[in-house]
């Protein structure tokens, strides 16, 4: 039997999740709907159908170095890094060339419905070449990608089940994860940030919609284990936001190592001072902001447990439900998620103490 060119089933989301979803997502607000796609049920814009296929079977090179994370998880703080240490630490080429241009996102034409299109065309909202819109309107991002000139710096969303299956026996991945509440937080201000007075959904209508595994790019916890668990191939290189933050020096020099990268401390500590969030925040090639007053910025606070202040005692509780029912089918462990909300025995002790 031919094999299938692709594995996956896609299905439709149902009206009542459309309906949830549209009211968080900017620009999808009744101009497109969703999709789930594979055993986990990987939550896509439904023009996802034009590519999957495509990009299932795509030619991975073995030069190619590719960053996978769900959204918000540390994906441009990454890609700078690995941009620089893969050409020679050259600032200058940094400073001058947009991000989204030296390490273009995968599905990005997919992601942006018709209707926004014309939006983004006419400047709406700041929103002027938005992630280098201009020209994933003009060729879908991923013939752009396909037919790129190596080397390649490939970024996308998308779990490593809807890529290549060879990715990793070909080319370099690093996948970065995050504790799922701050993304949650950290991907609902980017929404309403770039469709501001468009989202009309509030943080806790958000909340609902994530914890319900309905967001684009849901479930996090599935997405974040596939690469967990081929963490130990040499081709991959797993690493947490929370890391990143606690010693970037380290995570620099590990990162170093694992694209067999050599430079001096000198030129490391440079690479570090350019990578600080300050540093990032006011980068315009990185920081989305070319383009005067734009204000859908990816880089925000920066900081690690900052959920705490939008989450009150009920979503707590939910949240502490969330990780439990998700983490207790897999591996992967979150360096800032105690045991307690894994290990059901520590749970069940806990909400016993709690209703004392
Ligand atoms: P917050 O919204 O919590 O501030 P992504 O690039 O995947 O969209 O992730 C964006 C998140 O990474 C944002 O989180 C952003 O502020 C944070 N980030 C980006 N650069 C950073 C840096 N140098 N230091 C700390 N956090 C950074």
């Amino acid at each position: 039997m031919a094999p299938k060119k692709y594995p996956h089933d896609i299905t439709f989301v149902s009206p009542e999740e459309e309906k949830l979803i549209v009211k968080c997502i900017y620009g999808y607000l009744k101009c497109g709907t969703f999709v789930k796609v594979g055993p986990q049920r990987y939550v896509l814009p439904a023009k996802f159908r034009r590519c999957a296929e495509y990009i299932y079977n795509m030619r991975v090179r073995p030069d190619d170095t590719w960053v996978i994370t769900f959204p918000r998880s540390g994906t441009t703080w990454t890609q700078e890094m690995v941009w620089l240490l893969q050409n020679d630490l050259d600032f200058k080429t940094a400073k001058e060339v947009p991000l989204y241009e030296r390490f273009p996102q995968l599905i990005v034409t997919a992601q942006i419905p018709d209707l926004a299109h014309y939006l983004i065309r006419a400047n709406f909202m700041n929103l002027a070449n938005f992630q280098g819109l201009d020209a994933a309107i003009r060729q879908p991002s991923w013939e752009a990608i396909d037919h790129a000139p190596s080397p390649r710096f490939i970024k996308t969303h998308l779990p490593l089940s809807l890529l290549p299956p060879n990715l990793l026996d070909v080319a370099k991945v690093v996948y970065v994860a995050r504790d799922p509440r701050d993304v949650a937080v950290s991907y609902y201000y980017l929404q309403k940030h770039i469709g501001k007075g468009i989202v009309r959904a509030s943080f806790m209508e958000f909340w609902e919609a994530f914890r319900k595994d309905l967001l684009p790019f849901t479930p996090v916890v599935a997405h974040a284990n596939e690469a967990w668990q081929k963490r130990n191939h040499k081709n991959l290189h797993f690493i947490f936001y929370e890391d990143l933050k606690k010693d970037l020096s380290l995570e620099v020099r590990s990162m170093c190592k694992f694209l067999g990268r050599e430079y001096s401390d000198l030129k490391l500590s440079l690479l570090v001072d350019h990578l600080a969030f300050d540093n990032l925040k006011k980068n315009k090639t990185v920081n989305n902001n070319l383009h005067n007053d734009q204000k859908a910025q990816f880089i925000r606070k920066g900081e690690i447990g900052g959920w705490v202040e939008h989450f009150d005692e009920k979503m707590v509780v939910q949240a502490q439900e969330y990780l439990r029912t998700r983490l207790a089918k897999v591996d992967v462990r979150y360096p800032t998620i105690p045991c307690s909300v894994t290990d059901t025995d520590c749970w069940e002790s806990e909400k016993e103490v709690t209703h004392l």
